[in-house]
């Protein structure tokens, strides 16, 4: 879904950025001869508090940490694909009758004044044919998606990769972006109805999809952080101390077994929102059931996360890996293991699948 066009001429690869409030995500994609990709990727931590709720609340610090990302990580291209925090977005799937292309153009506006809860002029509309319906006697009706993104906070972003250096050519939307690299690495089986999650430290983006296609989107207002603070909250942990019991490396401390009683507890409560947000899903859409979980983000690496969902959920869960067929080179600075690169990368492999001017 294109939201802001680049004036490139030809379809260019992309970089993907994830701009997430506590790290920032990049992947470049690159073709190496035969169907091997090679994927340029990294992280690099922002600083606290510089993106509240969505905001950009330091943007030169956010800018910094896009262009230091970049250069650690030997990524090349400039011309970058966005994804926009979940507040910002409105996406509905809304019925039409069926119509052409261009009837459709001249009546979306009209749509969208009726299903978007913003004022027109504060954002901007894009929309997509997600199926076009029946022939004219049978007339089941066309399905769009309409997506609407509040200028002001496409603005933000776009200033914050300008900053950096780069220039922006598409702006997306996270749980779609996620969508579409789960497509390429795994696909997604006709009938089946997969969850995917990415778990952040502040949202908890939720994407149901049923044979390939979105159904339900949801953006949870939590995330790993709720774990840090809880654990800071219970006792003396320092940020540092507290990530530490997350990532579950041992603490010298006493109290290490209270810390992780209070770990344990602050990840169910993290889960009741998932479990109320796949509740409502089966509330609003018949039937309802889910088949299977497929789960990143940072926060899913958690200690115990992982496991916890498997014990609420009685339904399989993997993890998602974006890079299961690609080769991955490049730099993660400051994080450990590769395999939380992997877990928090999700969105921004699927921005780098992204082209100039697509939709
Ligand atoms: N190995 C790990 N174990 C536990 N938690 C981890 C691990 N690695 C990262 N995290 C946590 O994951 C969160 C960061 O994940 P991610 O990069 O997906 O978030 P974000 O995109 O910056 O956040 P958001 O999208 O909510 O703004 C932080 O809360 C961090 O503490
Ligand atoms: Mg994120």
């Amino acid at each position: 879904m294109r939201i802001i066009s680049g004036l490139l001429r030809r379809p260019t690869p992309l970089v993907g950025i994830d701009i997430g409030s506590s790290a920032v995500k990049a992947v470049e994609l690159t073709a190496a001869g035969g169907r091997r990709i090679v994927a340029t990727a990294g992280m690099r931590a922002v600083p606290a508090g510089s993106i509240l709720k969505g905001e950009i609340v330091d943007r030169s610090a956010v800018a910094e940490a896009v262009r230091v990302l970049l250069g650690a990580a030997d990524i090349r291209g400039r011309d970058v694909a966005l994804s926009l925090p979940g507040g910002a977005v409105i996406a509905r799937e809304i019925t039409m009758p069926r119509m052409s292309r261009a009837e459709l153009a001249g009546s979306i506006a009209w749509e969208a004044e009726r299903h978007i809860p913003f004022e027109l002029c504060d954002v901007n509309l894009d929309y997509q044919v997600v199926d076009r319906g029946g022939d004219a006697e049978r007339r089941p009706p066309m399905v769009v998606l309409l997506v609407a993104a509040k200028k002001t906070t496409i603005a933000e972003y776009a200033a914050v990769v300008t900053e950096a250096g780069c220039v922006p050519a598409v702006v997306d939307v996270a749980a779609f972006a996620l969508q579409n690299a789960c497509a390429l690495q795994e696909g997604f089986e006709r009938g089946g109805v997969v969850a995917l999650l990415n778990c952040g430290a502040s949202t908890i983006n939720v994407n149901i999809v049923e044979g390939g296609r979105s159904v339900f989107t949801r953006e949870i207002a939590a995330g790993g952080n709720a774990c840090t603070e809880a654990l800071r909250r219970s006792g003396t942990l320092s940020f540092e101390e507290a990530e530490r019991v997350k990532k579950g490396l041992s603490l010298r401390k006493a109290g290490r077994e209270d810390a992780e009683s209070v770990l344990r507890e602050a990840t169910e409560d993290l889960l009741l929102e998932v479990e109320k947000t796949f509740d409502f899903f089966a509330a609003s859409r018949a039937p309802g059931r889910i088949d299977r979980i497929l789960l990143s983000g940072g926060a899913s690496q958690g200690a115990g996360f992982a496991s916890a969902m498997a014990g609420r959920f009685d339904v399989p869960l993997e993890r998602f890996d974006p890079f299961r067929r690609t080769h991955v080179v490049g730099e993660q600075i400051g994080w450990r293991d590769p395999a939380d690169l992997a877990a928090a990368a999700g969105v921004a492999a699927g921005l780098a699948l992204r082209r100039t001017g697509d939709r």
